[in-house]
């Protein structure tokens, strides 16, 4: 049976893998068996008993190990969420909301091109094992090396991977878009349309990735993020203008959209 569920994940594991960010491992199997990657969980980011904070916070699920019935989220500390979620112990209960929101929707006669910025790698790592074994390209763009994440990770699935960083400190020096641009402007028309492209970080990031994709006429999903309260379509605290469609729920609707649904000057 497909849907969410309100559980208690135990967690396995949690450790620093860039300055400030953490990779989070549960065990949390019915999330592990039904996610389709895009997807996003809610978690109370505290291990004792209290309400502070009260809400759940949104997190994209960055992984899924089936067998072990496991889950990775791979979050960055910002504020006082955060910080709390980061400090949990192997071995507490955390609970977890999901699998929740609408994921990538692969196309299996196309080639895929992943473009992830920042923190932006979060979503596509569980979308790349999926393609894993095909055809595809990763793009992967971080300020520095530092803050570069899961490189290996995204290696080891076989997908050819390319790297920017703004200061050059690896791989290409500059942006994932200047880099999708020249893998875009190198193709024939004819093999542009092979091609989808699905992105994840920030937005004036994706908004340049969906302005390239719209003007090689190549399809786009972007993974957006918005103010979450309750995660499931009852608050209306994450509505987004999306064009002629009125407004969006990221929660509901996404975090996954079509590029050419949103409208990006209001964004
Ligand atoms: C669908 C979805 C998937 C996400 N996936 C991930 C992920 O995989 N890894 C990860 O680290 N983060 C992810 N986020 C963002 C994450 O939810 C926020 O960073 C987190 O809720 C912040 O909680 P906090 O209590 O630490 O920060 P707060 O104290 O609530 O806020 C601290 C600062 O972060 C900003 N902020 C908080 N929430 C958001 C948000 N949703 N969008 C933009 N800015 C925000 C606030 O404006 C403030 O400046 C995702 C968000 C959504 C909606
Ligand atoms: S977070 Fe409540 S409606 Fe989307």
């Amino acid at each position: 049976m497909a849907g969410r569920f309100d559980m208690t994940a135990k967690v396995v594991s949690i450790r620093e893998v860039a300055p400030e960010t953490f990779l989070l491992t549960l065990h949390a199997p019915e999330i592990a068996e039904y996610a389709v990657p895009g997807q996003f969980v809610m978690i109370r980011p505290r291990q004792e008993a209290g309400f502070d904070p009260l809400l759940r916070r949104p997190f994209s699920i960055h992984r899924v190990h089936a067998q072990q019935e496991h889950i990775e989220i791979l979050f960055r500390v910002v504020g006082r969420g955060t910080r709390l979620l980061a400090k949990v112990c192997r071995g507490s209960v955390l609970c977890v909301l999901g699998p929740l929101g609408k994921g990538f929707e692969v196309r299996p006669a196309k080639i895929p091109v992943l473009v992830g910025g920042g923190l932006g790698v979060a979503p596509l790592l569980f979308l790349a094992d999926r393609l894993k074994g095909g055809k595809g390209v990763i793009i992967l763009g971080a300020l520095t090396k530092g803050f570069l994440l899961r490189l290996d990770a995204f290696s080891l699935t076989g997908l050819d991977v390319l790297v920017a960083t703004e200061d050059g400190s690896f791989g290409n020096k500059g942006l994932v878009t200047e880099v999708l641009n020249r893998l875009l402007g190198r193709l024939e028309a004819e093999s542009r349309r092979q091609i989808i492209v699905f992105s994840c970080g920030p937005i004036p990031m994706l908004r340049a990735v969906a302005g390239l994709s719209k003007s090689y006429q190549v399809e786009c999903q972007v993974s957006l993020e918005a103010y979450m309260a309750c995660g499931i379509g009852l608050c209306m605290g994450c509505a987004i203008r999306a064009g002629r469609q009125g407004y969006l729920h990221v929660c509901k609707d996404g975090p996954v959209f079509p590029a050419n649904l949103i409208d990006w000057d209001q964004i």
